[in-house]
């Protein structure tokens, strides 16, 4: 089966007039402002019956908006009803043929991406250092992951990105597989070549999936990657909240035009798993999240982006600090997202432990995320000039007061185990759901593992549920724990045992 060509990338829109309105946002707002007798749920009546310090928390005009489904005029009505505007203009926005609101995070996104695309049995290609969703998808799926190492930074014990060639790699040894999800951005802001894995699948006949959390902003703003469906990608995933400005937990799904195998699947799995109480603060969070990139995004990300270059100057002159995309170029990245600012610290002298400690401690400066020799940044929608000088200010001054205490030390970073892509031996769904026994680690290899064990460095799993046991994996994951790092997922933090699938007999 051949799939349409890839579609050439979108030149920049003109603002349509359609996005300066938020129709749930609106029909929310106005029924809350007239501020009707509520005899339905939630339990507080608008605010009336919450609790004091709650209601003056989050403000009454807060509480009048949060409102079951199937309210009249709101969703329910004539349609498309307010909630299917909100959801057409954000397809609309976006460059697909239809868009989800979510409300359980970009998380359920991909829940119903496993469900839709790797249902019980067929073969699903899926990049090894995918986030946990996938897994968990795959668990409700019984879908069967044939799974795809990104590239490695050794040096500094970071998975990169999927390249198309070991995409191409990984569906020649799995003709069968239905679809390919690889993540990009990641969470270290490293953007793959979409155009050329959108290819590649297509002249596979699959579809290829995006796991895009990190990326919401992309494509609106000519300083930023694309958005990955201009690129080709038929279903991407977008985790609003993540740098969009939107509610935690709030995200959006997209599928591409001319999909509508795809489309239908991923409504009725989307629906499997939504609540019959979707939040009505998120909802209109994103529909108000989806104007704003629509309409002010590029100024409002043309400030941001001028701020983040401004720290990047002035943290990239701190001595014995570099910053990673302005460091030495890496073939298999394609861009960066510049919304992230990832700090190599390892030359200062100070483990960036401690540097996020101290930030933290006396700076009041709360990082996204320390590995052992960087600092990850988020830069927040708005950020300004003040901001970045107090940031680089302080971690100036995290760096000159701290102790030398072993940023100096190379790092020990073994490469990924296991050295290429593999095929689990039981599903994830039989090894999570399946019975399971406890073993002693010296009886564990060729066992098969019912839990999945991540150690950062490498930050791609050693373990996954339903892989064989390699002496390899095993060895690497006793290596790293000696090394005092931690054991992600393991249900014995000390390695002692492993949960493993019960033996058949
Ligand atoms: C690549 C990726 N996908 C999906 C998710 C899940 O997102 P959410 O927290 O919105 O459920 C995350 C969370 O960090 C992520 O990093």
């Amino acid at each position: 089966m051949a799939l349409d060509p890839t579609p050439a990338p979108a030149a920049p829109q003109p603002i349509r007039r359609s996005q300066l309105r938020a129709p749930y946002l609106e029909a929310l707002l106005a029924y809350g402002h007239r501020a009707p007798q509520r005899l339905h749920v939630p339990g507080h009546g608008g605010g009336r019956g919450a609790d004091p310090a709650l209601a003056s928390a989050l403000g009454l005009s807060t509480l009048s908006l949060d409102v079951p489904r199937d309210i009249d005029g709101i969703d329910l009505g004539p349609t498309p009803t307010p909630y299917q505007q909100a959801e057409q203009l954000a397809a609309e926005a976006y460059g697909a043929a239809r868009t989800w609101f979510l409300t359980n995070g970009a998380s359920q996104g991909n829940h119903a991406i496993c469900l839709a695309l790797a249902p019980t049995g067929a073969e699903i290609v899926v990049q090894r250092n995918c986030h946990g969703s996938v897994t968990d998808g795959l668990v409700l799926s019984g879908g069967s992951p044939h799974y795809l190492l990104p590239g490695y930074d050794a040096e500094r014990g970071i998975a990169t990105v999927v390249t198309p060639d070991r995409l191409r790699a990984a569906l020649r040894e799995q003709p069968g597989a239905r679809a390919a999800v690889v993540v990009s951005p990641t969470y270290f802001g490293m953007v793959a070549d979409i155009a050329g894995c959108a290819r590649v699948a297509h002249d596979a006949g699959i579809p290829l999936v995006v796991d895009c959390a990190w990326g919401p902003h992309l494509g609106f703003h000519r300083s930023l990657p694309p958005n990955p469906l201009h690129e080709g990608a038929d279903v991407v995933l977008t985790s609003t909240h993540k740098h969009a400005g939107s509610l935690t937990q709030s995200a959006m799904l997209h599928v591409a035009d001319g999909r509508p195998e795809l489309r239908d699947g991923l409504d009725r799995a989307i629906r499997l798993l939504r609540s019959t109480s979707p939040s009505s603060l998120l909802m209109a969070s994103l529909d108000a999240a989806r104007r704003q990139l629509a309409v002010r995004g590029a100024p409002l990300l043309g400030d941001t982006l001028a701020a983040a270059d401004r720290l990047r100057d002035r943290i990239g002159e701190l001595p014995g600090c570099r910053i990673l995309d302005r460091d030495r170029p890496r073939p298999e990245i394609w861009a960066w997202d510049p919304l992230r600012i990832v700090v190599d610290v390892h030359d200062t002298g100070v483990a960036a432990s401690t540097l996020a400690r101290r930030l933290r401690d006396v700076h009041d400066t709360q990082l996204e995320l320390h590995t052992h020799t960087t600092l990850v940044l988020v830069v927040p929608l708005g950020m300004d000039e003040s901001t970045a000088h107090h940031v680089a200010t302080a971690l100036e001054a995290a760096i000159a007061t701290s102790e030398r205490d072993g940023g100096t030390s190379p790092p020990a970073i073994d490469p990924p185990v296991p050295a290429d892509a593999a095929v689990p031996r039981v599903s994830p769904r039989d090894a999570f759901l399946g019975p399971v026994e406890t073993v002693e680690r010296a009886h564990a290899v060729g066992r098969v593992s019912a839990e999945a064990i991540s150690v950062y460095p490498p930050g791609i799993p050693t373990l996954l549920p339903g892989e064989p046991i390699s002496s390899a994996a095993l060895d690497q994951l006793v290596s790293l724990h000696a090394a005092g790092l931690r054991l992600h997922g393991a249900s014995d933090p000390d390695l002692g045992t492993l949960r493993v699938t019960a033996a058949t007999r």
